[in-house]
């Protein structure tokens, strides 16, 4: 299937552990949209048209190449009001609420669609080019779960790909330190503050970089799951590092999973965006007869779709793009991967199966993006800042990016030390603590764990890369088959009673390289998201029981991960 992100940006040297400052003044860990418009805004690029004067020191480090981020991939657009007669951002917040089950913050979704079209023109000032009618106004499609067209593409579908293109080129000519190859084993905490990461260098030495700020923006878990349409990088690094520091993380039973992956054996899945079910793509099931509104929320498509699956107990389902006029012109980069394998979407149905897309938790931010831990900050799909909820909107995901990676940006240049009870952090700081689960017990009698704290998980020593490999198809496998897109008590038993004998086998040892410590990040985050499901006795967004099939009042609270254990915030989120 076709790359995206063809046009790479030259890489410079690799820095050695040598040419480090003593001490950055900002870390940012991760190169996707969240984690470079954090970094373009703190160094003060000039373009930006910022009041702030002076550049700071700030770090950019990766684990592979700068420009290789979840981000480039990102087929659907961003979701902003930037025109449209019918739109308003009100429109806008109620579509984000609806999809997101209950469960989002409304201050955090207000902030996110208020600021969005402002970081969008932004962007646009720093070399992004959105697609454009021929009379120069946005080409705005609409997506599912949204009520008009509001999403803007580059490339028909390639606007990750641009989006990634214009940071990296504002990344390289204002961040102090560009440290790619490098992988952060864990989190350095002293009297109470992150001041940085214990990381291996691209060499593999075990090296200590120290920040006054450090700014979790490593993107996905999607590899936790054997059918993903994330990157071989989405393995849950940033979310593993806060578990094991104890700092706070919510939401991560919200896995969504994306209805129109293309059902093929490449890995990561090729996505066929949803766009293409806005310009009128059809879903068919075996029979060729249609059964859901491709245009619901994603959780809603995602569920029928597999309950469609099971009940004609076939592989996968079918897309009908076929009626779409200038599918080559409005979607060239899916027309080209559909090409490479033999499809023509004008006479070939697709086919068509649910992969892991998206995880709405994550760990919690409040409306500035700081977390409960001083120092530490956190945008993008690693954040839980309530955006999301319990289900993403389509195309809401870049936008969160933009818009909360360059609010810790101004929080930090102000001086802004420590969380307020704002956003999903009011979780955390109001009562979340303490709280018990509505249900009394662990609801279905399900025995789980909470995930681990303290050193970095790990294997080093005596385990293979064969190994490595096999464990992780084993963990991916469990996962996929025990907490997809439906899940009951007996089903999550299974994943975790698997995930804790590959825990057991690859034991605590630090890791020793990248491969092992994806591994241990994998094990932590998938403990985490097993324990929050089995707790959730209610079917809500993208966490669907068949054990519970129905939503309950009392569950519109966040699970929250802290320090080792397990609580449900004592408040209902924004009750009605
Ligand atoms: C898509 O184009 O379907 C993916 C967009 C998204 O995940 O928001």
């Amino acid at each position: 299937m076709t790359q995206p992100g063809a046009r790479r940006p030259a890489s410079p040297a690799l820095p050695t552990s040598q040419s480090l400052p003593d001490e950055l003044d900002v870390l940012v860990l991760g190169s996707g949209v969240a984690g470079l418009s954090a970094t373009v805004r703190l160094a003060s690029p000039p373009e930006m048209g910022t009041s702030l004067s002076d550049g700071l020191r700030v770090g950019v480090l990766t684990k592979a190449e700068l420009w290789r981020s979840a981000t480039r991939w990102a087929q659907g657009g961003v979701a902003a009001v930037l025109g449209g007669d019918e739109d308003s951002t009100d429109l806008h917040l109620a579509d984000t609420l609806a999809a997101g089950a209950g469960l989002c913050d409304t201050d955090a979704v207000r902030v996110m669609v208020d600021e969005g079209p402002f970081r969008v023109h932004e962007l646009i000032a720093m070399g992004a080019e959105f697609d454009r009618q021929p009379g120069g106004a946005f080409e705005l499609a609409r997506e599912g779960g949204h009520s008009t067209a509001r999403v803007v593409h580059a490339g028909g579908a390639a606007t990750g790909a641009e989006v990634e293109r214009a940071l990296v080129d504002a990344t390289r000519r204002t961040a102090a330190a560009v440290l790619e190859e490098w992988f952060a084993l864990d989190l350095l905490v002293e009297g109470g503050r992150c001041c940085g990461v214990r990381a291996l260098d691209a060499e593999g030495r075990v090296v200590d970089v120290r920040a006054r700020h450090t700014v979790l923006a490593t993107g996905g878990a999607g590899q936790l799951f054997a059918v993903t349409t994330n990157p071989a990088e989405a393995t849950a690094d940033g979310l593993a590092m806060a578990l094991r520091a104890g700092v706070p993380v919510a939401d991560v039973e919200f896995m969504q999973f994306h209805p129109t992956a293309l059902h093929h054996p490449a890995m990561p899945r090729p996505l066929l965006s949803e766009a293409l079910r806005g310009h009128g793509a059809l879903i068919r099931d075996a029979n060729g007869e249609r059964f859901v509104d491709e245009l619901a929320p994603r959780d809603v498509v995602s569920r029928a779709m597999a309950a469609k699956i099971s009940s004609q107990g076939v592989e996968h389902l079918w897309l009908d793009a076929t009626g779409l006029d200038s599918f080559g012109s409005r979607f060239p980069t899916i027309k080209a991967s559909l090409e490479a394998i033999g499809l023509d979407p004008h006479v070939d149905w697709l086919p068509i199966a649910p992969a892991a897309h998206h995880l709405s938790g994550g760990v919690v931010t409040d409306l500035s993006g700081a977390t409960a831990l001083p120092g530490l900050w956190a945008a993008g799909e690693v954040a839980c800042t309530g955006v999301h909820g319990a289900n993403r909107l389509a195309s809401n995901s870049l936008l969160e990016g933009m818009v909360f990676g360059a609010r810790l940006a101004e929080a930090i240049r102000r001086g802004d030390d420590g969380p307020s009870p704002t956003g999903a952090m009011r979780a955390v700081l109001h009562g979340g603590s303490g709280g018990r689960d509505p249900d009394g017990d662990f609801g279905a009698g399900v025995s789980v764990q909470a995930g681990r704290t303290g050193q970095a998980g790990g294997t080093g020593g005596g385990v293979t890369a064969i190994d490595v490999e096999k464990t992780v198809g084993r963990l991916q496998r469990a996962m996929f088959e025990g907490a997809g897109v439906v899940r009951d008590a007996g089903s999550l038993q299974a994943a975790a009673t698997v995930i804790e004998s590959v825990a057991t086998a690859v034991g605590t040892a630090t890791p020793s390289d990248r491969a092992h410590g994806e591994v241990a990040n994998l094990i932590t985050a998938a403990e985490a998201l097993l324990t929050s499901a089995t707790l959730r006795t209610e079917t809500r967004g993208a966490h669907a029981r068949a054990d519970f099939p129905q939503a309950a009042d009392r569950w519109r609270r966040r699970i929250v991960h802290v320090d080792g254990r397990v609580t449900v915030s004592s408040e209902a989120v924004d009750p009605p």
